[in-house]
């Protein structure tokens, strides 16, 4: 897999791959990330990558052309990739998102900053708008860094199988169930008996009970989008049965 990141702040997003389950993907070369500044792109003396906004107003605006011509060099090293922007105006990231991401070859992730990119860059060159929530960052480098970590963990191999992300949050529609370590007993609390049990099956039902029942109590928008099958609901029953 493959992420080429278009940013003016390389060094922040390569932090991404300094450490940590996305270090050792790169390390195992399992993905490849490379950041193109734009200001490589630039012709003028000064390296300049933004200008004032016609019409007037604050801020600056990311210069067309540099994007442009980063964009086209990032698809020349491997096209057949979608290039994405980010922008607190794109669609809001999701699992769904990086699940289907993480069948791809790859992605080209292009990182605003100041009051953003021109929009010609846009109609030229951009699939997707990818946003990280309905709040305004200064760039788009920790959303970029946000997408290579979340979908690096969905490659295969990547994650050991005790850290398999099949049973994460959302990867079922659910949310994941409680997890406890050693010690048993931690300032007055016990962990839940059936986890020593040792009885698999039962494990099993319990994990499955509290990841119905904390969506419900939690994020009861994810189970509205769910068809809980009959075995299901009994569980969920059981789980509110015992909150009373
Ligand atoms: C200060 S913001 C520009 C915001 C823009 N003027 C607007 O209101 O839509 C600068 C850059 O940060 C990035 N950014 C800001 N908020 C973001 C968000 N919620 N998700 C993804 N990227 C974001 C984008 O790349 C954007 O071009």
């Amino acid at each position: 897999m493959r992420f080429d990141v278009i940013t003016l702040f390389p060094e922040m997003v390569q932090a991404v791959v300094n450490g940590g389950v996305t270090g050792r993907a790169a390390d195992r070369e399992l993905i490849h990330l490379n950041c193109i500044n734009p200001r490589d792109f630039t012709t003028d003396v000064h390296r300049t990558v933004d200008d004032r906004p016609y019409g007037g107003g604050p801020g600056m605006v990311m210069k067309p052309d540099c994007l442009v011509e980063a964009i086209r060099s990032a698809k020349s090293k491997m096209s057949d990739r979608k290039v994405i922007y980010l922008s607190p105006q794109g669609k809001t990231l999701n699992q769904s998102m990086l699940q289907e991401a993480s069948k791809s070859a790859g992605l080209i992730l292009l990182c605003g900053r100041y009051e953003g990119i021109d929009e010609r860059v846009l109609e030229l060159d951009v699939d997707e708008e990818w946003s990280l929530g309905d709040y305004v960052l200064s760039g788009g480098e920790l959303g970029a860094m946000v997408i290579v970590d979340g979908i690096t963990r969905l490659l295969p191999s990547v994650l050991g199988h005790s850290e398999s992300a099949n049973q994460d949050s959302f990867s079922d529609g659910l949310l994941d169930c409680p997890h406890y370590t050693r010690p048993e007993k931690f300032e007055g609390l016990s962990i839940p008996a059936v986890l020593k049990s040792g009885n698999h099956q039962e494990i099993e039902r319990w994990r499955k009970m509290q990841a119905l029942g904390r969506t419900f109590q939690k994020r009861p928008d994810l189970l509205d989008k769910l068809e809980l099958t009959e075995q299901d609901k009994i569980l969920l029953d059981t789980f509110l049965s015992g909150l009373k």
